[in-house]
């Protein structure tokens, strides 16, 4: 297998080990049961119906576990390489049990559009093993950098199946071309969560911002949350708040830096 242990991305993927070790896999483990709730009632109240399930979205706020484990510098270390030292916010984080096939078999990017520049970076929290038996990802190596997709036979004859231990963070470029792989038949979990990173001036998933300023954790919140939670990347509400930048800026200058 080509090296997949290159923090400068120059395949577009990296794997950093170990960065949980069994306590927090374990609590991260737990977490996702207890969300999976919550985000199930949400979509009771909503009436969604199909295709959610045993997936959770936006969980940063539901459980201080998530806050803690998103900071450790293990995690920050390879954001600030791929990010280059810039500034960047959490796009989205979710999770998801499946252990089956699911509509991300197919070839695909996880962003819509294409640039030259790094801007957006995924990257999947091992709560189970990926391997052969649970159906792991299936990457183009080096295709982050075509635009157009690869054809079927490109992508069979030359992707790789990746391989990642509990505990671990698989980190690709959003603009690298892959496919889930198939899970064997019978699997009872395979839970991974999936955070995304953007540069600050794309637009997150979710209105973190607010969700930690209405948290209970707002008061306590390091810089790095605020920062991942676009807290210094945000849109004022109203005039009030945007003409009393004396009291607080909310787009700081060098979110663009
Ligand atoms: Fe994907």
């Amino acid at each position: 297998m080509q090296n997949l242990n290159d923090k400068y991305f120059v395949n577009g993927i990296h794997i950093e080990e170990k960065v949980f070790n069994v306590e927090e896999v374990e609590q991260l483990r737990t977490a996702f049961y207890e969300v999976l709730d919550i985000c199930e009632s949400y979509r009771a109240q909503k009436g969604v119906v199909s295709g959610m399930d045993n997936t959770v979205h936006h969980v940063l706020f539901m459980r201080k576990i998530f806050q803690q484990m998103i900071q450790k510098d293990k995690n920050k270390k390879i954001l600030d390489l791929f990010f280059d030292e810039k500034k960047y916010i959490l796009n989205s984080l979710g999770g998801n049990n499946n252990t089956k096939a699911n509509y991300a078999s197919n070839i695909h990017r996880d962003v819509r559009f294409y640039t030259q520049d790094r801007l957006m970076l995924n990257s999947i929290w091992c709560i189970s093993p990926l391997n052969k038996n649970t159906g792991s990802t299936q990457f183009l190596l080096n295709s982050h950098l075509n635009e157009s997709p690869p054809t079927q036979k490109e992508f069979d004859d030359s992707c790789i199946s990746i391989e990642a231990d509990v505990g671990s963070i698989v980190y690709f470029d959003s603009r690298i071309w892959h496919r889930a792989g198939k899970p064997i038949e019978g699997l009872r979990e395979r839970i991974i969560y999936t955070p995304i990173y953007s540069r600050p001036f794309i637009k997150p998933g979710f209105n973190y911002s607010l969700a930690l300023q209405e948290s209970e954790y707002f008061n306590d919140s390091s810089d790095l949350v605020k920062q991942l939670s676009s807290y210094f990347s945000d849109i004022p509400q109203s005039h009030l708040d945007w003409y009393g930048f004396n009291e607080r800026r909310f787009y700081l200058k060098d979110q663009d830096q």
